[in-house]
C-alpha cells in the first residue's frame, strides 16, 4: 500500500508516479462521498497552519474547507500578523509551530523558504505556492483532466506564456504521470533549466515528451489540453507593461485553439487576466473547465492532507 503519513509536498518530482496517482484517486473518492453527503473526518482534533505571505481566494478557501470536512481545524496566518513578518526566523517560526500544528502550508516567494520551513518543521509542510512551484494547483489540474478524459498517459497538454511555477509544475508532474507537454513562450521567459531538465528525465521513464518551444501553434497542435496563466505573476506587478509587450503573441483566443484537437480542454488557474493571456471567447467558452478545476482545488488538498497528516 501507499504510505504518505508524515511526508512534505513542496513539489510533485518528490512523489512517484503511484504516488501522484494514489492522490489523484483519493481526491475522487473523497469528492464522492462529499457529494453524497457522507461524513469523513479522519482529522478530528488536527490543526493545519495556513502561511500567506502573497493574496490568495482558492487555495485558502480550499484548505479552509477542506480542513473543516476533515474534522480538523485551520488557521489562517498571513505575514502581517506573525512575527515572521517582522523578521523572527524561518528556523524558530517551523520548530515552534511544530509544537501547536499537525501541518503547515505556506505560499511564499522564494521556494528556499518553503524547503528551510519543510526543514525544521517535524511536521508535514505543504507548498501552497512559490515563485518556483504550485504543487497544488497542478494536483488539482491533472485531477481535472483524468475525471474528463479518463486516462493521463499518453495526453498531450501545451502550456502557453510565462515560464513559471505553474509551468515547473506541470511539467514536472505531466512528466511523472506520462502526460506529454509542451511550453511556448517568448524569449527570455522560459521555465527553469534545471526544472525543464529534470522533467525530461523523468520523462524518458515514463515515455513522456517535453517540447519546450517558441511557437505556440506548434504547442497546442493535436493538444488535449490547453493551459495559460498571467504574464506577471504575484511579485513581478511592476514588469507587467513590459510583459504585456513581450507576450503579445502568446495569447489563448479562438485562432490559436483551432490548432488544438476538437475536444480539447482549456485550463486555468486563475485568477485570470481576459483580453491578455485569453480571450473570453475561449475561457468562458464550451471547451472551458476553469470552475471544475478551481472546485478540484478542494478535494484534491483533501486528499493530499488527509495523506499526510492522516
Ligand atoms: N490558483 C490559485 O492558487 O488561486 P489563489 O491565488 O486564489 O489561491
Ligand atoms: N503564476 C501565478 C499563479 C497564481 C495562482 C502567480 O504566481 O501569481
Amino acid at each position: 500500500g501507499i504510505e504518505l503519513k508524515g511526508r512534505d509536498f513542496l513539489e510533485l518530482d518528490d512523489y512517484t508516479t503511484e504516488e501522484i496517482q494514489y492522490l489523484i484517486d483519493l481526491a475522487i473518492e473523497l469528492k464522492r462521498k462529499q457529494k453524497n453527503g457522507e461524513v469523513y473526518q479522519p482529522l478530528k482534533g488536527k490543526t493545519i497552519g495556513l502561511i500567506f505571505e502573497k493574496s490568495s481566494t482558492r487555495t485558502r478557501v480550499s484548505f479552509e474547507v477542506g480542513m473543516y470536512q476533515l474534522g480538523g481545524h485551520a488557521l489562517f496566518l498571513s505575514k502581517n500578523d506573525i512575527q515572521l513578518g517582522r523578521g523572527e526566523t524561518v528556523s524558530d517560526t517551523a520548530q515552534v509551530m511544530s509544537r501547536y500544528l499537525d501541518g503547515i502550508m505556506i505560499r511564499t516567494f522564494g521556494h528556499d523558504k518553503v524547503e528551510e520551513l519543510a526543514r525544521y518543521a517535524s511536521v508535514p509542510v505543504i507548498n501552497g505556492l512559490s515563485d518556483l512551484a504550485h504543487p497544488c494547483q497542478v494536483l488539482a489540474d491533472y485531477q481535472t483532466v483524468y475525471e474528463h478524459k479518463g486516462r493521463l498517459k499518453g495526453l498531450k497538454l501545451a502550456y502557453i506564456g510565462d515560464g513559471n511555477n505553474m509551468a515547473h509544475s506541470l511539467l514536472l508532474g505531466g512528466a511523472k504521470l506520462g502526460v506529454h507537454v509542451s511550453v511556448a513562450g517568448p524569449e527570455g521567459y522560459e521555465p527553469d533549466a534545471a526544472v525543464v531538465a529534470k522533467a525530461r528525465q523523468i520523462a524518458e521513464e515514463t515515455g513522456s515528451e517535453i517540447v519546450i518551444t517558441r511557437s505556440p501553434e506548434e504547442a497546442v497542435k493535436d493538444a488535449d489540453v490547453i493551459y495559460t496563466d498571467v504574464w506577471a505573476s504575484m511579485g513581478f506587478e511592476e514588469e507587467q507593461l513590459k510583459r504585456e509587450a513581450a507576450f503579445k503573441d502568446y495569447q489563448v483566443n479562438e485562432e490559436l485553439v483551432k490548432g488544438a484537437k476538437s475536444d480539447f480542454m482549456f485550463l486555468h488557474c486563475l485568477p485570470a487576466h481576459r483580453g491578455e493571456e485569453v480571450t473570453a471567447e475561449v475561457i468562458d467558452g464550451p471547451n472551458s473547465f476553469i470552475f471544475d478545476e478551481a472546485e478540484n482545488r478542494l478535494h484534491a488538498q483533501k486528499a493530499l492532507m488527509a495523506a499526510l497528516m492522516g
